[in-house]
Order: structure tokens, then sequence, then C-alpha cells
């Protein structure tokens, strides 16, 4: 990192409304993370190659069905180049994940960004914060779903199209958050066509980054170009009682059979629920959300869609 970027704010062109907005409505801003340097390919290349395998996500959709037949990857002997020139030419994602837990300048970037906010919003306090870098193919999709957590897009390279969903009960009932919470659910949720004449549509561009409303449901498709996004993710007081209101609704729906439940995220009813949610998890019936899956292709960029089948 340069020393001219250190001395700039990543956020360029922050205004004081955006305090009020931030985390309730859509928010768009421009960002300075290219000049970094931490994001052209070359960099990125260096970073694949060394990120731990577990953390390495590379999925593609089996050719015949589109969906929902997912399949799975693994980067094989590429290099991080051939990796993303593959990506490029192919119809594949790749998820770089949990950034911040094996290399200590990237994690210093994400906690520069959200100290940035943090000295803007005061009260706007983050735990448990997370980079990823998502590369993928033109085209490329991410079905309806919605997130446990407060979520920002960063766009890098290429172009993508956000929809952004009201968060009201018709777009995502309070049974399919619990769901979510709960992980019983994969990400891809029940989404009817007309949904979109209710969606935001944004054309995410180098150089800026949304953020939307907690739980608010999203589906993504890139413009027909390579995309490099950064992903981050943060927790706040008021989503972790958000969580532990609509899971403890979860546990009590599921072992009481109670229709009416609360779903208000401030207050002393909070901290009963948290205990159930606490309680549930200790029982060990909660879904794990990763599971072991057997790699399905390897990455080949000589490959005309940049993979090979393996077995
Ligand atoms: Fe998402």
């Amino acid at each position: 990192m340069n020393s001219m970027a250190m001395s700039q704010d990543i956020i360029a062109d922050w205004e004081d409304r955006h305090q009020r907005l931030f985390g309730t409505e859509i928010v768009k801003l421009r960002h300075r993370l290219a000049e970094t340097g931490m994001f052209t390919r070359e960099a990125l290349g260096r970073l694949i190659e060394r990120c731990p395998p577990q953390e390495l996500g590379l999925e593609s959709m089996c050719v015949e069905t589109d969906r929902p037949d997912r399949i799975y990857g693994e980067l094989g002997g590429a290099s991080g180049m051939e990796a993303i020139a593959a990506i490029e030419k192919g119809r594949m994602w790749m998820n770089i994940r949990r950034i911040m837990d094996w290399d200590p300048e990237y994690r210093a970037l994400l906690d520069r960004v959200f100290d940035e906010f943090e000295a803007r919003m005061p009260g706007f306090t983050t735990f448990k914060r997370n980079i990823g870098v998502l590369i993928s193919s033109p085209n490329a999709k991410v079905f309806y779903h919605a997130d446990i957590q407060g979520q920002s897009l960063w766009q890098i390279e290429g172009i993508k199209r956000v929809y952004l969903y009201p968060r009201s009960r018709i777009f995502i009932t309070p049974e399919i958050v619990e769901k979510i919470l709960l992980r019983e659910t994969d990400e891809d949720m029940p989404y009817e066509n007309w949904f979109d004449d209710y969606a935001t549509p944004i054309d995410l561009k180098p150089g800026e980054m949304v953020t939307w409303p907690l739980y608010a449901p999203h589906r993504v498709q890139n413009h027909d170009c390579l995309n490099i996004s950064v992903t981050m993710e943060h927790w706040t007081k008021q989503i972790w009682n958000s969580y532990a209101v609509h899971y403890g609704n979860g546990v009590l729906r599921r072992t009481l059979g109670l229709k009416n439940t609360s779903v208000r995220d401030h207050g002393l009813h909070v901290y009963p629920k948290a205990g159930a949610a606490f309680a549930w998890k200790k029982l060990g019936r909660q879904i794990s959300g990763d599971v072991v899956k057997t790699r399905d292709f390897r990455i080949d960029a000589s490959a005309e869609i940049g993979r090979v089948d393996i077995g």
C-alpha cells in the first residue's frame, strides 16, 4: 500500500446523511480500494496462491441444467493468474474467504475501512468483521437470497447488476429469515419474476460500493465481463439482537409450535430468546452451514470453458 493511499479516506464521497441511512436504506458510495494496489489481478493472483485450500471456494454449474446443480472445483496446479484467466473465459465463481484470518495486510485494510465508518458514525460499533474477494465469470448469477449479517459489496473490475428487494414479509417472510438464521435452508429462497417490479436495480461499477438493509433480499447478475468484487461483512449489537430474536423465535416455533412470535429486536425479551438460541445450539441440533463437498472439476486455463471434470 503506498503512502498516498494510506493518507486518504477509503470512502470518497461520504456525506452526513449517510450516517442516518447506513444499515437502514440502500447506500451507494464511491471507494478508493483500487488505489491500495491490493486488488490488481497480479495482487489477487498472489492472494489466491497463498489462500488456505479450505478458504478457497470454487463453484460452477452443471451446464445441462443451469440450476440447481452446483458443482465444486479446485485450483489444481493452476497459478492465481491462470485461475483468473480461466474464470474470465468460463462460467465459474471463486470465493476467497476470510482473508483477514490469514493475511495481515488485508486484515489491516478491513480494520481501516470499519474504523473509518465508526469514526463517521458515532455509536456504530462493529465486530466479527469479514473480508472476502469474489471473482466471477461474465454473465454469472447469484440467485435470490438474504444474508445473516451486515453486508457491503465493493466493485473492483467489471460491472454487475445488483437487484435489491424491499425488506418486507412479501419478499422475505419471518419464517424464511428464521430458516436462514437456523441454517436450515440453502441460500436460494422462494422467488417470483414479478418481484423485480419492486426491486432497486443498481449497476455496480469499479470504484463503487453498496450496502443495504439487514435481511433485504437480493440477487446479482454480472454484465458480460469478468467481475472482481470485494465483500465485507460486519456485526453490530443491533444485528446480533436481531439474530438472537429470530433465532430464538425459530427455536420456539419448532419446539413449542408458537405462531405469533415478536420480531422486535430491542427490549428485555431479547435475552430469554438469546438464551433459547444458545440452548438450541448446545443441543447440537443445528445443521452445519459448511458441508464438506466433493470436488467435481479442476481449473484449466487452456480448456475452452476454463475447467476440466475430475473423476
Ligand atoms: Fe448476499
